[in-house]
């Protein structure tokens, strides 16, 4: 930690100081500066986009912005961590052709939609959270700088609408038909608490997380392509399935609205593959309320037995893990200590997140080792804890 003299008493996080520097350097003193958390998941993977139920959280990694507006049109992007640096018009806007700029400038592109008006601005970016590792690192930057920009301009949006606008800026220039979990949780969590939070109305219950339980995040190190996967592919087989047992029951507007029952009253009418699918998601959702009871009543091997299923159920049913997530889980449900495991996010590839009791964390750590062995790469192991939601710093 270092003190940075921006306020009376304000100790920065180390990971803001190369970011600061940097803007300073290039820029002169940022007007705003911004932390966007990433995001853990404990229950309720690809539940989002069927308008059912998730339960992440933010935690205390994240990305860190400074910035600064312009005078002109023109937007200076600066990513530190990929020593990259872009410059535009705001203009004149389009999809990049790298991949990095569009989460930046999709939320530039989204605001203009909304009627906001953005002038030019700079902005230095940079943080501790890993890229492309089922963490959420894409919401963080959409979020960071919607955010950021929303403070800069004194645009008047909440952090909803910024959360809507972010998961839109990620269909239209990364082109993922991601749910909005991500960026509701990496704009509108609580320190130490989980949320709760129903896709269907947005509605969130925060759930006190507290420290029996410890939260680790092991990563595969296999990257995810999550534009040129199946997450697109998996989202339209739960459409059409959607729209087979619409025909049969017309209040069913997604698997939300879709009961065990009703799935299994016409499974020979359904695809084998989309009849899968739907069954994962229909009891993921059933999970996630009972894993949130469990959370609520400190019934931790309940919680921890509902992690692991949730795991068999994305890997055999829903098919999104790898052959390294499934070591990893599997290795890690194994362990003493451990009360649940499972892969986290998209899927194909990033992390896997671990319910570890305390007093078991150097076990669990050590008990890894073989686990990332077989898989061929160096543990890479992080300890996280439910954090807030973006702030401005
Ligand atoms: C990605 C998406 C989310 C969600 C998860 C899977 O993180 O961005 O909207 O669908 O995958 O649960």
């Amino acid at each position: 930690m270092q003190h940075l003299g921006l306020g009376p008493t304000e100790i920065l996080p180390q990971f803001l100081v190369p970011v600061l520097a940097s803007f300073r350097q290039e820029f002169g003193e940022p007007a705003v500066l911004v932390r966007s958390p990433g995001r853990v998941n404990l229950i309720g993977e690809h539940t989002d986009y069927n308008q059912g139920f998730v339960l992440p959280a933010a935690v205390d990694r994240g990305i860190a912005m400074a910035t600064s507006p312009r005078s002109d049109h023109r937007y200076v992007l600066h990513s530190l961590d990929l020593d990259r640096r872009l410059e535009g018009d705001l203009r004149k806007l389009a999809p990049h052709t790298e991949r990095w700029p569009n989460y930046l400038l999709g939320v530039v592109d989204q605001l203009q939609k909304a009627g906001k008006s953005i002038g030019g601005f700079d902005l230095v970016y940079g943080g501790d959270l890993p890229m492309g590792a089922g963490m959420s690192s894409s919401a963080a930057l959409e979020c960071g700088l919607a955010f950021a920009l929303n403070e800069l301009y004194g645009l008047g949006l909440d952090r909803l609408s910024l959360a809507k606008l972010s998961q839109a800026a990620e269909h239209s220039f990364v082109g993922v038909k991601c749910g909005i979990m991500d960026q509701m949780a990496s704009l509108m969590s609580r320190k130490d608490h989980v949320m709760m939070l129903d896709c269907q109305d947005l509605s969130c219950r925060f759930v006190p997380f507290h420290s029996p339980v410890k939260i680790f995040v092991c990563d595969t190190q296999v990257e995810r392509a999550l534009a040129g996967s199946g997450y697109n592919q998996r989202r339209s087989q739960c459409e059409a399935g959607v729209a087979l047992l619409q025909k049969h029951a017309p209040e069913v507007h997604s698997l939300r609205d879709v009961s065990l029952e009703l799935l299994d009253a016409h499974r020979a009418e359904l695809d084998p593959v989309v009849y899968r699918r739907c069954l994962y998601v229909v009891e993921e959702n059933l999970r996630v309320i009972a894993a949130c009871d469990a959370l609520e009543r400190e019934e931790l091997a309940v919680l921890g037995g509902l992690v692991n299923q949730s795991h068999q159920g994305l890997s055999k049913a829903y098919e999104v893990s790898c052959p390294e997530l499934d070591v990893l889980a599997e290795a890690a449900a194994a362990l003493p200590g451990v009360l649940g495991a499972r892969m986290m996010g998209a899927g194909f590839g990033g992390c896997t997140i671990n319910l570890v009791e305390a007093g078991a964390e150097d076990a669990f750590v050590q008990g890894m080792a073989p686990a990332f062995a077989k898989i061929g790469k160096p543990p890479k192991i992080h300890s996280c804890a439910p954090h807030c939601g973006t702030e401005r710093l």
